[in-house]
């Protein structure tokens, strides 16, 4: 029990004014002060469910299925001598921690999705716990906009894609009312996680109501509300938009709702999320939208809305001052010379659907979908760098392992006390073998980076942002 949990009087007062009939204060109250239960999804752009819950048997984790996610888990493990987020397993990308009710939202927008997306948009994308679980459910096809407006959130967002093996990501740094101006009707599914008062997430952060006001709760709907207009006018006619918040009061969410169906009309569909999974009903708005109370499913409150649009929208007006695009497009010629040394080197086959581009002497890999939005957007960082040239050919990068590579290539397999200080960002000399020229390793059958042999010793190719310096598994 967290005895600690503030939760202002106001605020209990305004709860009870909208909580639903069947559900009541006293379970509300009780569950914020329990602590959450903890829980996992699984990267199925790095391994299978199945493959997944052989290793965590392996590990003694207990693992619970989430009803409303295939690849979700709660999660009982011992942390007392290496905490989740430093196991190898964590830090190979396998897995990331998320919240229960945080997939909620990647879950509606892919619940009717019968052909796969190719162009969507993550308006609020930091730390990146839904970013990486939309690329997994678009499997590294298509393109993914990333947008976060803090810069201080950027780099834990990179790290994120980075880690989980995300290469169809094109990341910007903006504030997202600019999306409906910039790229109108451009997406064909966007998901609004917009930034909101927290109320939800008392049981993770005892603090999280400190600051808490009616009237900040009413100011931070106002910019939802200019959020989701924005989102609208850059969905397709005919797209689907998922609006998500991690607040409980109707300003942030229900009022949200109706305000893009005053805006916009008969154009904005609301679909019903009642049978998302069995017992949604329990959640349900009139509407069909989910209002998840931290007692109905145990675990953070959220807000989730799904809508369709079925009619276009005329977005607003922007001048467009993009600058000149740094990058070029390689030649034939040079392409084919990337994908024959890739193949000698590493024996890495690039995906379908891709490009090759050259900023001065790096290569980059862009998905092939982004190609429209070029030149219409300024993005901070498109898909992965896998090289740089030099005079006698490629130095290939971290990325061809995380991203490229899968885990029936050839690598040096790592012991533990190898892969630890692999991950510390150390050389490692793998007992009895030595080799020439770049090469994977590897950990427990997964590619865990890309080094160079140097007589018997590999040295550590791991960016330094990636380099982990204590407690680690
Ligand atoms: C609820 S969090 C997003 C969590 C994220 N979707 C995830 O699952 O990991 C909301 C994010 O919106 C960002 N934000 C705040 N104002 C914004 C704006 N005007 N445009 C875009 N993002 C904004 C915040 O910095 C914050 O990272």
């Amino acid at each position: 029990m967290h005895s600690n949990v503030y939760l202002p009087t106001e605020f209990l007062s305004h709860v009870e004014s909208f909580l639903p009939d069947e559900l009541n204060m006293e379970d509300f109250i009780s569950a914020c002060q329990r602590p959450l239960r903890k829980s996992i999804r699984v990267n199925t752009l790095k391994v299978t469910v199945e493959d997944f819950q052989r290793q965590a048997a392996q590990k003694q984790w207990q693992l619970t299925p989430i009803p409303w996610c295939e690849e979700g888990f709660w999660i009982d493990a011992d942390e007392s001598r290496v905490p989740l987020g430093n196991t190898a397993e964590h830090m190979a990308g396998l897995f990331y921690i998320q919240e229960a009710s945080s997939m909620l939202p990647p879950s509606a927008l892919f619940d009717d999705c019968d052909t796969s997306y190719e162009a969507v948009l993550d308006m609020a994308a930091a730390p990146g716990s839904k970013t990486t679980q939309i690329a997994a459910l678009m499997g590294n096809n298509g393109v993914l906009v990333a947008n976060e407006y803090a810069a201080s959130r950027v780099k834990v967002l990179h790290a994120n894609i980075e880690r989980c093996g995300v290469r169809n990501v094109a990341m910007s740094n903006y504030d997202a009312r600019v999306f409906g101006g910039w790229l109108p009707e451009q997406f064909d599914a966007i998901l609004l996680d917009a930034p909101c008062s927290g109320e939800g997430t008392v049981r993770k952060d005892p603090d999280a109501m400190k600051n808490w006001s009616l009237s900040s709760t009413q100011e931070i709907a106002q910019t939802q509300k200019d959020l989701i207009e924005s989102a609208f006018h850059a969905l397709k006619v005919g797209g689907s938009l998922v609006y998500s918040t991690c607040a409980l009061s109707p300003e942030e969410n229900q009022n949200v709702a109706h305000h893009l169906k005053e805006t916009f009309g008969d154009a904005v569909e609301f679909v019903s999320l009642s049978n998302l999974f069995p017992q949604a009903d329990k959640a349900t708005t009139a509407e069909g939208f989910l209002h998840v109370f931290p007692q109905t499913y145990d675990s953070e409150g959220f807000f989730i809305a799904k809508f369709h649009k079925v009619a276009s929208s005329t977005p607003p007006t922007v001048k467009k001052r993009l600058g000149k695009f740094p990058f070029s497009p390689l030649s034939r010629k040079e392409f084919s010379d990337v994908v024959t040394h890739l193949k000698q080197s590493l024996a890495i086959t690039l995906p379908d659907e891709c490009t090759l581009w050259k900023r001065d002497s790096d290569i980059w890999l862009f998905p092939t979908a982004l190609e429209p939005m070029l030149g219409q957007f300024r993005f901070s960082r498109m898909g992965i760098k896998i090289a740089e040239q030099h005079k006698k050919g490629y130095r290939w990068q971290h990325q061809v392992a995380t991203a490229l590579a899968d885990s029936n290539v050839s690598a040096v397999s790592l012991n533990t006390d190898d892969a630890r200080e692999w991950f510390m960002g150390r050389d490692v000399r793998p007992e009895g073998i030595s080799g020439k020229g770049e090469v994977f390793v590897s950990y427990k059958g997964f590619v865990i980076g890309l080094g160079k042999w140097v007589g018997n010793r590999v040295k550590n190719g791991l960016p330094r942002e990636l380099v982990r310096d204590k407690n680690l598994f």
